[in-house]
């Protein structure tokens, strides 16, 4: 079987984890970033974590002729792990065209760039951002998509659809799409994890910055919510387990062990866990104290969801083995980590 896999955003947070794990698997790795939200540094940590630096060309996927002739040059890759994309819901909504324009156009250039070059699989990264507020918890894929609530939450349910349609309307491409919850957390090396740009949107790079004192305290918008002690309930999962689900879901096609042409599973721990319940888990992993106040409610937020993880667990014998506190943990090394980087 050939082993060279394509890994857009291949330096991203989840990116680049993925890649070691495939490296680890005795995949070759090429990775494809235009390096808008990561730096390049970050293949030389793969390097350092696994032994071998993946290779990376560094190009953005919406030039057509670009990407062309990185597929001439390589004309040995198997199949494509499309993470590339633009994903502060935030920044969406203020510029709703630029996503558009890159999260579709960079997709429908590497589908179409499959079919030219005979490569038959892609993995895509995907969200539980599709399911909106669901009616059913947990969540499980059969459940009906909602309008999405930013143009980033669109691109991912359009993104689905481009691939679906593909897939039905070409029976030698293959796909799967994986609706992350929550992922968090770092490599147990510390080598590797999340860079924010600028002021974190997300949850944990919040907490770990303000434990470090970069920021003066964490804001929890809302303990008002309808669940058991106020705060929004998501399923926390942590990066590591999320990259080993691609290549079991990678395995799964380039086996041929799909049981059609487009599947969809959810990838998350099948726990819901509250802000508070976060907080207390990285003061306990931790030992460090976090300050902390409750404000109001920020616009769009889904009260709770979290994940039905039982056919990811059953077709691809994936479930997560990290604990929240291992990821919030490793969150933590990695920001100092980091930190400590930036001084030297
Ligand atoms: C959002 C997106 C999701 C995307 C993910 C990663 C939606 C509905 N969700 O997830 O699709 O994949 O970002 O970019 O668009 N919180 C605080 N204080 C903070 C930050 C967050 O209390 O400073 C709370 C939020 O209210 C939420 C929870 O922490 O309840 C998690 O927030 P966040 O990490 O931003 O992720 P989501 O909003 O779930």
């Amino acid at each position: 079987m050939n082993k060279k896999i394509l890994v857009t955003g291949g330096t991203g947070y989840i990116g680049s984890h993925t890649v070691a794990e495939l490296i680890t698997d005795g995949f070759e790795v090429a990775i494809i970033d235009n390096l808008y939200n990561s730096e390049a540094v970050v293949a030389d940590r793969i390097g350092q974590i696994t032994g071998v630096r993946p290779e990376l060309e560094v190009f953005d996927l919406c030039n057509e002729a670009r990407l062309e002739d990185f597929f001439r040059k390589h004309n040995d890759i198997s199949a494509i792990i499309h993470f590339a994309a633009y994903k502060a819901v935030g920044e969406s909504v203020r510029k709703p065209l630029e996503y558009y324009r890159n999260n579709l156009l960079s997709l429908i250039n590497l589908l179409e760039a499959m079919k030219r070059h005979d490569i038959a699989s892609m993995v895509f990264s995907s969200s539980c951002t599709v399911y909106g507020q669901p009616e059913k918890l947990p969540v499980s894929e059969d459940a009906p998509l909602q309008p999405a609530k930013s143009p980033y939450g669109n691109t991912k349910k359009i993104g689905e659809d481009i691939i679906r349609d593909t897939c039905e309307a070409d029976d030698k491409i293959k796909a799967i799409s994986l609706r992350y919850f929550n992922p968090i957390g770092a490599h147990p090396t510390a080598l590797i994890g999340e860079l924010p740009r600028g002021v974190p949107e997300n949850l944990v790079p919040f907490i770990t910055q303000t434990a470090y004192g970069l920021r003066d305290e964490l804001k929890v918008f809302g303990d008002d919510y309808d669940t058991p002690d106020g705060s929004c309930i998501r399923d926390y999962l942590h990066v590591v387990d999320l990259a080993r689900a691609h290549i079991v879901a990678l395995k799964r096609l380039l086996e041929n062990k799909n049981k059609k042409n487009y599947e969809v599973f959810n990838l998350g721990t099948g726990t819901g866990v509250s802000v508070f319940e976060a907080i207390k888990s990285f003061e306990r992993a931790t030992g460090v104290k976090l300050k902390y106040r409750v404000t109001s409610r920020r616009p769009g937020d889904i009260e709770k969801i979290w994940a039905d993880p039982s056919l990811a667990n059953r077709e691809l014998g994936w479930k997560t083995i990290y604990t929240l506190d291992d990821a919030m943990k490793s969150a933590w090394e990695w920001e100092k980590f980091i930190r400590k980087q930036n001084r030297s």
